[in-house]
């Protein structure tokens, strides 16, 4: 059993098959899948699909991506949705100075304005961070006692990944980890604690190795798994029981 804990089913990609998607998924194996937001729009719609289905659940935030919408009446409609009892974290955000889709004045203000919103609302964080991780990390040291962190489809090196797990932040990994020229990620995934780690989809995006080109779909998390227990020299179950178990404790999934 697993769990995929950083999902886009409310995308307009799994229109035609979103439902065919989820019974896809539990046939794999996955027992609960996190819909990410990214903006309202698409909280919201995390949230509906939270509410069908018992074994999804939603997260609520604004994408570095959309950091240009973000302004105090946005905050105070993330507060509102977060109080769905299916909203289990704030997220994703964070920083993004790879496709710098809004400017960098602007994605830091939006992040830090959620962050004190997830210390305030005592959630855990999902952090998107793309070619911006000194910042993040600079950002996240103020609140690093006080949140529990997701560091979403990890990227950073080696010794960011140590610092993380040092801050007691939570590693995600996500398809790039089977791509065989990802040494870098490879030997990190082999080096994090198992209980230190979770896996996601990042779906409809980074479809596995064995699936890539493809639209990704939770049902492909056991690429994932079954490569990192490969990496790590222990079997699948070994693996899913502990990022399971992390992925329940810190998002409350039970
Ligand atoms: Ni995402």
């Amino acid at each position: 059993m697993l769990v995929d804990t950083h999902a886009h089913l409310q995308w307009a990609t799994f229109d035609k098959d979103r439902e065919k998607a989820i019974r896809r998924a539990k046939k794999a194996g996955v027992k609960y899948i996190i819909n990410i937001g990214f903006d309202i729009d698409g909280s919201k719609r995390a949230i509906e699909l939270a509410e069908k289905h018992k074994e999804l659940y939603a997260t609520v935030g604004i994408h570095p991506h959309n950091a240009s919408q973000f302004n105090p009446k946005v905050l105070d409609k993330l507060r509102e949705l977060s109080e769905n009892p299916k909203v289990v974290a704030i997220g994703e955000i964070g920083l993004d100075y790879y496709r710098n889709l809004s400017p960098k004045q602007a994605q830091k203000k939006a992040f830090e304005a959620q962050l004190f919103l997830t210390k305030e609302l005592e959630l855990p964080v999902v952090i998107h961070d793309r070619e911006a991780h000194a910042d993040t990390l600079k950002m996240l040291s103020k609140f690093k006692e006080k949140i529990n962190v997701v560091m979403h489809c990890f990227s950073g090196s080696r010794e960011m990944a140590e610092d993380c797990v040092q801050s007691n932040f939570h590693i995600s990994f996500a398809g790039p980890v089977t791509f065989p020229n990802s040494y870098k990620l490879q030997d990190i995934a082999k080096w994090v604690d198992l209980n230190k780690m979770v896996l996601e989809t990042d779906s409809p995006w980074l479809a596995p190795q064995e699936m890539r080109g493809k639209r990704n779909e939770p049902a492909f998390l056991p690429f994932i798994a079954r490569k990192i227990a490969a990496l790590k020299g222990i079997s699948v179950d070994e693996l899913a029981k502990a990022t399971t178990g992390n992925a329940q404790e810190i998002f409350q999934l039970f």
